[in-house]
């Protein structure tokens, strides 16, 4: 997760988002992201969020577009197979595409977006 936020905040379609927009405290959000990703891929409860409420409160004042998405993918894609193996590496990437195809339906005013 902190490589993969590593890479998002230095993107320059992505960063301006989560640094100039949200002002992510990293501290606080990399373990929620860590939770998220235990309770959607291990079963392990703990994640209590609420994406699409806070996704869709940043898109109300700047929409997402289907490129933040397409890139989003990209850099969590490279990340997972650049650093890991075995059959977690693709089922993560499978789910983070299923959501980012929900989400990007699902936040406000975001542009809609699927895979290639
Ligand atoms: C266009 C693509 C995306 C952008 C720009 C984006 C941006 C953000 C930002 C800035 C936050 C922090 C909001 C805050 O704390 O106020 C956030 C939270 C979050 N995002 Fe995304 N995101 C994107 C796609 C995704 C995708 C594809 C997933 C899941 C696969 C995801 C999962 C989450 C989760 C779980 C949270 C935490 C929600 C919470 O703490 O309640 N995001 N996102």
């Amino acid at each position: 997760m902190s490589r993969f936020y590593g890479r998002v905040a230095e993107d320059s379609l992505l960063g301006p988002v989560f640094v100039g927009q949200a002002e992510v405290d990293w501290h606080e959000h990399i373990p929620r992201l860590t939770a998220f990703w235990c309770q959607i891929e291990l079963g392990i409860p703990g994640f209590n969020g609420a994406p699409t409420a806070k996704h869709s409160a940043l898109s109300r004042v700047r929409p997402f577009e289907a490129r933040q998405f397409e890139r989003w993918i990209q850099l969590f894609t490279d990340t997972i197979r650049g650093g890991w193996s075995g059959s977690r590496v693709e089922s993560m990437i499978d789910r983070a595409v299923q959501i980012a195809q929900v989400q990007s339906r699902a936040v406000e005013r975001a542009e809609p977006w699927s895979p290639k």
